[in-house]
């Protein structure tokens, strides 16, 4: 086989900026064809720049027909520009690619998130701590209301389904934290801290930093850099077809070393952006009822978070064994914890 051709979305993103930065380092051999909505003459520089090989495909996720058709095209599709949009038609293109070559069957990878085993406590700690591993995770034994599963179930049954088949592998982190490398220089195309966006658009709407109730909820964390790692873990895997992949291809991608509390994160971000001036109160308290049910995130480009309960106020721990098993670690987060990049972080979130 030729040289495989990847569909990328989301290679502007907080992660998936990183992982293209570590794409066109080692693989730089692939064909990158990525979706950008807005190909602005500074961001075209930077991507072709960081992947040599690199197409730019102006569109947005609500192109539904260009994705299939693009998807049709790819051998392998990296969504990881929102979990929870469009896989319908990225489905049906490599489903359509599969017929065409049922000997070839295309790859999806797809990144989701965490919030797939929210745990509902409402910014209580967990009482008997439950550690997810991936090696025995059913996504059908999770609440259905869950974040994403609406999106990822349909993909692991087109990743077991005979007919039309398609291979797939979803990577789930936890928590994202720390700084991108690479592009901070150029203007424009700095990537924010996706965290330290949406604390900051949630403290300038209400007046301070706030919590889901007590916040005393943890959850697992991650360094950007190690999600770009594991995004690239998968990819070589799935080159060599020695990835997990349809009911065995969930990949979680979180270290339980530090964990921080919600109270912890909120706490020291509302100490910061109170010595900036930028919030009245230091610190931390409870958001109200009315603004956690009555706000969006929607002029942020991740869309809209309804329900920030399962996102801020939930417990999930997991343990990333298949990784673990492909020679994955969590270098970065070891060596940069969460507080370590916080000021960093909202410096930069403060630059808009
Ligand atoms: N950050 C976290 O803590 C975290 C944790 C777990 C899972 N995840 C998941 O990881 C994925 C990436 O997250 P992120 O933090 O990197 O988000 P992000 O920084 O907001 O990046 C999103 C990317 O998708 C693109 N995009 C968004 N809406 C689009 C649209 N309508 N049309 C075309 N492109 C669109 C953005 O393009 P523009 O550059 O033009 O905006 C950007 O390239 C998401 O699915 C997220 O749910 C994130």
């Amino acid at each position: 086989m030729n040289d495989p051709v990847i569909f990328l979305l989301g290679a502007t993103g907080y992660v998936g900026s990183q992982f293209l930065v570590f794409l066109g380092q080692t693989l730089s051999n692939l064909s990158v064809r990525a979706l950008v909505r807005s190909p602005t003459k500074d961001r075209e520089t930077w991507l072709q720049q960081t992947h040599p090989n690199l197409i730019i495909i102006e569109g947005s996720l609500d192109d539904t027909e260009l994705i299939e058709e693009q998807a049709r095209k790819a051998d392998i599709v990296i969504n990881i520009a929102s979990c929870d949009h469009i896989s319908c038609s990225i489905l049906s293109g490599l489903s359509k690619r599969s017929m065409d070559n049922p000997k070839e069957p295309p790859t999806l990878l797809h990144i989701s998130g965490t919030g797939i085993l929210s745990d509902n406590a409402r910014g209580e700690p967990l009482v008997t701590p439950k550690v997810y591993s991936d090696l025995d995770l059913d996504l059908d034994s999770l609440p259905a209301e869950n974040p994403h599963l609406q999106i990822d179930i349909p993909i692991v049954k087109a990743g077991i389904s005979k007919e039309h088949h398609v291979r797939t592998a979803i990577l789930f982190p936890g928590f994202i934290y720390g700084l991108v490398i690479g592009i901070y220089v150029i203007e424009g195309i700095q990537k924010k801290p996706t965290w330290a966006r949406l604390l900051l658009h949630f403290a300038k709407n209400t007046g301070h930093v706030g919590m889901w109730g007590r916040g005393l909820n943890t959850m697992s964390i991650i360094h950007v850099k190690d999600v770009a790692t594991a995004i690239m873990t998968v990819l070589k895997a799935l080159l060599d077809d020695r990835a997990d992949v349809g009911s065995e291809g969930l990949y979680f991608v979180g270290c339980n070393e530090i964990r921080p509390s919600w109270l912890d994160i909120t706490s020291a971000t509302g100490d910061y952006l109170y010595s900036k001036g930028v919030v009245s109160q230091a610190g931390t308290r409870p958001y109200s009822d009315d603004f956690i049910q009555s706000f969006t995130a929607g002029n942020l480009s991740r869309g809209v978070y309804s329900d920030g309960w399962h996102t801020f106020g939930a417990n999930n721990w997991v343990e990333s064994d298949r990784l673990t098993k492909f020679g994955w670690q969590p270098v970065e987060t070891r060596k940069n914890n969460f507080f370590d990049t916080l000021k960093a972080s909202l410096e930069i979130a403060l630059q808009d």
